[in-house]
């Protein structure tokens, strides 16, 4: 009786009769947001915002520049980073600024880049 019951309910379902049993519900999105934020995560892009005002220029940024946009060639990561550049953060103090998904690396040089860098990616 039960597989008889159990049958007639998934067949209804297969053949879109009857309710979805809410359990399968749920199962079924978990699984689909999952898939989502993985495909989300692929498609991912960081942007990297460089300072190239004068004082941030000046102490650094032009080198700072040049080695992302190498650490970006040869790590193929084109498609996941986007550089773009900045006049000024009003933060010239502690430049040379580098922000790194909203987040500002302060007095940046190719070697704390490196490493925060490789924490992103
Ligand atoms: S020039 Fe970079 S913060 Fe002002």
């Amino acid at each position: 009786m039960f597989f008889l019951i159990f049958n007639l309910k998934y067949f209804k379902i297969l053949y879109g009769i009857g309710e979805f049993p809410h359990d399968i519900c749920i199962g079924l999105r978990q699984i689909k947001e999952v898939k989502m934020q993985q495909e989300k995560e692929k498609t991912k892009t960081i942007t990297i915002k460089v300072c190239m005002g004068s004082s941030c220029f000046a102490r650094g940024n032009a080198a700072n520049l040049d080695f992302i946009e190498n650490y970006i060639k040869e790590h193929g990561l084109d498609a996941k980073i986007e550089v773009i550049g900045s006049r000024c953060e009003n933060n010239c103090a502690v430049g040379p600024n580098v922000i790194i998904d909203g987040e500002n690396c302060e007095a940046a040089s190719p070697v704390r880049l490196e490493s925060i860098l490789k924490k992103y990616l």
